[in-house]
């Protein structure tokens, strides 16, 4: 199929007059500048030690923060040509694990684990719990994707992304002039999609769990925790402050995350959630239909429309889980499996490991092998903004994008020696010159199951509104949408008709979990946070362990490079040596020096057992095994 022949695809002259637009450099610096705002969301979710500074970063200026982070980083080892930052340690299991974003969390489900559960279960536990222990991502009021891979040998996957309410369409974003709206996007309670998680995790506990466990007893850690309260610490306690005046906007947020003066909840302080605490009661024991019929479901609609959003109880009781088919590939005698549509996040991948496997990048000089992979980051994000929404409303060419075929095409449009200017990439495969917050736990039990989950409100603590009597924290997902053509996302994403919003509509995301297969069974099993980065995140993940033989505690520290494309830079972080930045800068990208605020927290199985990394950017991470 041709880029033309999708049914959604305009004329070619539009297409060029697109592109153009593209690129005018108002435009450019716009969507990839975070003074902007756009990218808020991604430094809210925080390197440990500098997190508190960059979001000061009006008062301390945003070089001495990263001079900060290089004093901090520099003592913690050099490897390579790359300078180690805050590596974390190699956790090592015999039986089973779970590294997730919060420890209480990560123990529910190895608790789960040893008590015979299998990954699914503890999946589903640690789900549950982290929407009490984690606020600032774990949700029942958002949505996800798990990729769960049997022990039987099969793959699949549990869609269980928010939902466009009813009375959305392509002009719900728009202002009087008919521009992109992020007021309403972002801020507004429009912005919220119909949740899946309650959905999704039920789903997953129904089809695959063991049976030795009920729902009701693997949410039960959950209501506990959310009933008497969890201390805050670690990462809620960095990002509360952050979020404060968001939360404040809601009485009922308020209520939860702050104190009587106004003030976010300190290090040490309870906080207490119990109406969520009845909510996850009434899943427990009437199902997930307790929680899209009947008073929750009337709570949650009332509050959204109380808040000028349009979420009706009919959409709650409309929303249903999807299971579908992974997306599958294969890279240097690996199997991939990840997150099909609506996720961009598996077909990128694998369109990524494809033309990557042309090139030895084992053998590579390492500045070489980055500047290929930034190549390949320009193309598969270019053909993400153009081809890629929901599959349940528009045409996705899957299989033509994830061939070997297509990727070679590509591979031949990559000069070795010179940076391709995105202004001259076209999603399809061509070049010529016409032209905040999600958390991501890995889960593997005894008996060859695993689980890769990503789930997300979108920014953290999502909208911030708390529908009032359900202590369910609602999402702002609707601005993954393209709200219009070409205009930028929080995440400075493009999209295109294809991604355009609609009534019922899926919201394309990034988020991509996966499971890595070796021999039929798990390998490695990985994803992350980080709205536009997740995709080159778990690329970099997987091409650290497969290509550069990296143990999974080096291979989730190692400094992260980032290009979606437009706008024409690749990020690189702090920790990334400065001749490696040279010689990308040397080959024609301009590259600019920030934190790039990931979370992969993954499993790899050796020969010596299962190991697991925490990824140390953000903290209160933890790898747990038995
Ligand atoms: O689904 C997506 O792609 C985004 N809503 C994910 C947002 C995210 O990862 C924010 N975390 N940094």
């Amino acid at each position: 199929m041709t880029r033309e022949s999708i049914i959604i695809a305009p004329p070619r002259a539009d297409r060029v007059a697109t592109t153009m637009a593209f690129i005018r450099p108002a435009e450019r610096s716009a969507a990839g500048e975070d003074k902007e705002g756009r990218f808020a969301p991604l430094f809210a979710l925080s390197y440990p030690l500098v997190s508190n500074l960059l979001m000061k970063q009006h008062r301390i200026g945003k070089l001495a923060s990263f001079a900060l982070f290089g004093l901090v980083a520099l003592p913690l080892g050099v490897r390579g040509d790359e300078v180690a930052a805050l590596k974390t340690p190699l956790v090592t299991a015999a039986n089973g694990m779970v590294v997730a974003q919060e420890a209480m969390a990560a123990r529910i489900g190895v608790d789960v684990l040893k008590n015979g559960g299998n990954a699914i279960d503890a999946a589903v536990a640690v789900g549950f719990a982290m929407a009490v222990t984690y606020p600032r991502a774990g949700n029942v009021g958002g949505g996800g994707f798990m990729v769960i891979h049997l022990a039987g040998g099969d793959d699949t996957v549990i869609d269980y992304r928010e939902t466009a309410p009813a009375a959305i369409n392509a002009t719900s974003f728009l202002d009087a002039q008919g521009n992109a709206d992020p007021q309403k996007s972002r801020e507004s309670a429009l912005a919220i999609g119909v949740p899946g998680t309650v959905a999704g995790l039920a789903m997953a506990e129904a089809k695959y769990g063991s049976g030795h466990f009920t729902l009701a007893e693997l949410i039960g850690p959950a209501i506990a925790l959310a009933r008497d309260g969890i201390t805050v610490a670690d990462d809620t306690a960095d990002s509360l402050p952050v979020d404060r005046a968001r939360l404040a906007r809601w009485p009922s947020a308020a209520a939860i995350f702050l104190k009587a003066d106004g003030s976010a909840l300190s290090p040490g302080d309870k906080l207490v959630q119990p109406d969520l605490a009845n909510t996850l009661a009434a899943i427990a024991k009437g199902g997930p239909r307790a929680f899209y019929e009947g008073p929750v479901a009337e709570k949650l609609a009332a509050a959204v429309q109380a808040a000028g959003g349009v979420m009706t109880a009919d959409d709650l009781k409309d929303y249903r889980a999807i299971e579908r088919k992974p997306v599958r590939g294969t890279y240097r005698g690996y199997d991939i499996i990840s997150m099909p549509p609506p996720s961009s996040g598996g077909v990128a991948l694998i369109e990524m490991l494809n033309i990557l496997e042309g090139y030895d990048l084992a053998r590579a000089e390492r500045a070489q092998a980055l500047f290929l992979m930034v190549e390949t980051m320009k193309r598969a994000y270019a053909d993400r903004a153009w081809f890629l929404g929901d599959p349940d409303r528009v045409q996705v060419p899957v299989a033509r994008l994830t061939s070997k075929s297509y990727a070679a095409d590509w591979r031949a449009t990559i000069d070795p020696a010179h940076a391709t200017p995105a202004g001259e990439i076209h999603a399809g495969g061509t070049v010529d010159r016409e032209g905040r917050n999600t958390t991501h736990f890995s889960v593997i039990d005894q008996f060859g199951n695993a689980v890769s989950n990503t789930y997300t409100i979108n920014f953290s603590y999502g909208v911030g509104l708390v529908a009032a009597g359900t202590g369910v924290l609602l999402n702002n997902e609707l601005d993954d949408f393209a709200a219009k053509a070409n205009a930028p996302n929080a995440y400075g994403l493009l999209g295109d008709v294809a991604n355009a919003p609609a009534p019922g509509k899926r919201p394309l995301s990034s988020m991509t979990p996966t499971i890595v297969l070796k021999d039929g069974k798990p390998f490695l099993v990985t994803g992350s946070p980080g709205g536009s980065f997740i995709i080159n995140i778990v690329l970099q993940v997987v091409s650290n362990v497969i290509d550069r033989g990296m143990d999974i505690a080096g291979a989730v520290s190692a400094p992260r490079v980032h290009d979606q494309w437009m706008p024409d830079r690749v990020l690189a972080e702090p920790t990334l040596s400065s001749d490696l930045v040279t010689a990308l800068q040397a080959r024609g990208d301009t590259v600019q020096v920030r934190p790039l605020i990931t979370s992969a927290n993954s499993i790899l199985v050796t020969p010596a057992g299962i190991t697991g990394a925490a990824d140390p950017r953000t903290r209160g991470a933890l790898a747990a095994g038995y």
